[in-house]
């Protein structure tokens, strides 16, 4: 067991009925205690690097390298994969930064904007074996503020994937990025009118604010990849906060980090414990 690509394990989980969890790691101590959460829970899973935790660390060479060293040393199936990545000049860097798959997000776009430079990415990702995943309908919530209202129509999601020949597709269905709070509604008609306008596979994001009966539901209906970030942060901070809060002349960052990585731990369990209860209808 070790490191798959992303693809494998999609299509996997696909054939099964099933869903994936792909978590977002910003620190080493995000993808240890991902890779932890799915040792525990006996499942495999897709550590995530978003274009944004990139930035904060300046160059993408240091942490993609520890998510590489962290998914080699795995007990269980490991894919690494690039998330929310607009610049080109990333996209076209992940074989070399050891990753498999790579979201390029161009919902930000117009229509027809999004489909040129989604087709361009995806492209360049089929010649050099990577899997491309892209967005059709922007998922909001980026700017702090739940944003449920948008939707992907199952018609333009169709002709985006003819024109684009994308390996997978993120819709809009009701999640919005960021939610510290669990209780998005999803529209699972929808879900299910694209599962079936579309021939690739489903990407749902902003799971962190979906209760758990919804993400079952949302599996039963179509979703096969389930992004999680915020719910892995609001665990890790809120362990650090409570151990300084206890504590207030510790200064060895192993004391709190310790306790803030089992918390992301324990949150990645919980959710591949919901997905493998999770087979589609
Ligand atoms: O691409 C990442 C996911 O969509 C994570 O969203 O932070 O709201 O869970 P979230
Ligand atoms: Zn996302």
């Amino acid at each position: 067991m070790t490191l798959v690509p992303a693809a494998v394990l999609v299509d996997d989980a696909r054939e099964a009925d099933a869903a994936v969890g792909a978590f977002n790691v910003i620190t080493l101590e995000h993808a240890e205690a991902v890779v932890a959460g799915a040792e525990r829970a006996g499942r495999p899973v897709v550590l995530q690097l978003s274009e944004n935790a990139i930035a904060f660390h300046r160059t993408p060479d240091a942490i993609a390298a520890a998510c590489v060293a962290v998914a080699r040393t795995s007990s269980t199936d490991v894919a690494l994969h690039l998330d929310h990545v607009t610049g080109d000049e990333l996209v076209r860097r992940t074989a070399d930064l050891g990753f498999s798959s790579v979201m390029y997000d161009g919902s930000k776009h117009p229509y027809d904007a999004n489909v040129a430079r989604t087709a361009d990415a995806a492209a360049w990702a089929s010649e050099h074996g990577i899997w491309l995943e892209a967005e059709l309908g922007e998922v909001g919530g980026k700017d702090g503020a739940h944003a449920p209202g948008v939707r992907t129509d199952p018609a333009e999601a169709r002709a985006f994937v003819e024109a684009t020949g994308v390996d997978s597709l993120a819709v809009a269905v009701g999640s919005s990025h960021a939610m510290t709070s669990q209780d998005a509604r999803l529209d699972h008609d929808l879900i299910r009118a694209l599962r079936d306008a579309v021939p690739v596979p489903l990407v749902l994001h902003g799971s962190s604010g979906v209760p758990d009966d919804e993400l079952r539901a949302a599996i039963g209906a179509g979703m096969v990849k389930i992004n999680v970030g915020t719910a892995l942060n609001v665990a890790f901070t809120g362990a650090v906060r409570e151990h300084l809060a206890a504590d207030g002349t510790v200064t060895d960052p192993r004391k709190y980090l310790a306790g803030a990585r089992d918390a992301i731990s324990d949150v990645v369990a919980h959710v591949l414990g919901v997905l493998a209860l999770s087979p589609r209808s």
